[in-house]
């Protein structure tokens, strides 16, 4: 126990070198659980918390059928319930999740690929209870129906953090705290580009407009198209024609599009809410003998996207999508650092927000102000995209 407190305070400190946010507060509402009040200095180790309890345990079982025990070594057990591998943006959230709690980082991990189904998270956080992880991490598919669930995590004394996405629930102290994105923010900070954009063009026609949404019910898909939604009502040029969900994946985003694009000979921008839709909207778009560019004026089908990998980036540097709104997946080292806190004795935020900026290759637009706030837009290179590590 002794070593494994040190070696969190440890990395928590090199977490918190690299990373800002995430920060305490003694204002929260945070619920406490056994495990997070358990360790408060490096002698602590009879402290009754369920983290000593299995700080030599061996897990040799798998979480659910899907699951993978990644490490077995001494430590903190910590089961992480995914969404599952629709895009690239997830696969860089699994690999940072998996490079952080390592063997190697004396942590042991189950890691659950709900393959994008509430039902399998449910199934993955009542075998993570069963082997008595200290934490739970849970990226929620959707936001609604967790209650049950996390209420017999609640009474098994196992802190829930929610990551990335949100969950809705009745009594908030079913999870201890959140880290994810403001997805309502992204969504209004593109809009706002857009309508930046139109400007500088001197664009005042209609504009028809198509939206591939993610996953119905999922924070990101909530406040990406709420995010549109909104500016299509405040301007009155700007026609929406469609919205349906791509699932956040390549495949079905490019269905999508094949299909907007039959029903509809006047599109003028694609919202895809993430790149794997946009990848897809681009190959249905260039199929169909039309091009995609930001020069609607005379005819080409613009993109705009979220997430910014490095395929997304990519594909804007070289025009094929016009503005990529970053969503970071890099959530390993902030989960080590609130883990680290909570192991501390600390209370933490209820819901922490992480900073994400937006990119182009076209310059046009320079910043956008939402609610009195500046964001600037990246003026993407190639160099931009080699300094990214997703
Ligand atoms: O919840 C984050 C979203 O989910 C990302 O935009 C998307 O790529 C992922 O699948």
């Amino acid at each position: 126990m002794k070593k494994k407190i040190i070696s969190m305070v440890l990395t928590t400190a090199m977490a918190a070198a690299m990373l800002a946010g995430c920060g305490s507060s003694t204002a929260s509402t945070a619920t406490t659980s056994t495990a997070a009040s358990a360790a408060t200095t490096s002698t602590a180790s009879s402290t009754a918390s369920k983290a000593a309890s299995t700080a030599t345990s061996t897990a040799t079982s798998t979480a659910s059928k899907d699951s993978s025990v990644v490490t077995t070594a001494s430590g903190l057990k910590i089961g992480f319930a995914q969404v599952g591998a629709e895009s690239d943006w997830r696969t860089a959230c699994t690999a940072s999740v998996k490079d952080t709690f390592s063997e190697a980082n004396g942590f042991t991990l189950l890691f659950d690929d709900a393959q994008q189904k509430q039902e399998n998270q449910i199934t993955a956080i009542r075998n993570f209870i069963q082997q008595e992880v200290d934490y739970i991490v849970l990226d929620p598919v959707t936001e609604t129906g967790w209650d049950t669930v996390l209420q017999e995590a609640k009474d098994a004394d196992i802190p829930v953090i929610v990551v990335d996405r949100q969950v809705d629930v009745s009594d908030d102290s079913l999870y201890t705290c959140a880290i994810g994105s403001d997805f309502k923010l992204e969504g209004d900070k593109a809009c706002a580009w857009l309508d930046a954009f139109l400007t500088a063009k001197g664009i005042t026609d209609t504009v028809n407009i198509v939206d591939i949404q993610g996953t119905i019910g999922a924070s990101a898909q909530i406040g990406r198209t709420q995010g549109l939604e909104d500016a299509v009502k405040a301007h009155s040029n700007w026609n929406l024609l469609a919205e349906t969900t791509g699932e956040f994946t390549q495949a079905k985003g490019q269905e999508v599009m094949e299909s907007f694009l039959k029903q509809y000979d006047n599109i003028n921008v694609v919202y895809a809410e993430n790149d794997n839709e946009a990848f897809g909207a681009i190959d249905a778009i260039k199929a169909a003998g039309k091009t995609v560019g930001s020069d609607i004026k005379n005819g080409q089908i613009m993109v705009m996207t979220f997430d910014s990998t490095k395929a997304g980036l990519t594909d804007a540097l070289d025009g094929s999508i016009t503005l990529d709104t970053e969503c970071n997946p890099l959530y390993g080292p902030k989960l080590q650092e609130m883990i680290g806190q909570l192991q501390a004795g600390k209370t933490l935020d209820k819901m922490t927000y992480i900073d994400e900026s937006m990119f182009s290759a076209d310059t046009s637009v320079t910043k956008v102000t939402v609610s009195g706030t500046d964001y600037p837009i990246t003026a993407l290179t190639q160099s931009v995209i080699d300094s990214r590590s997703y």
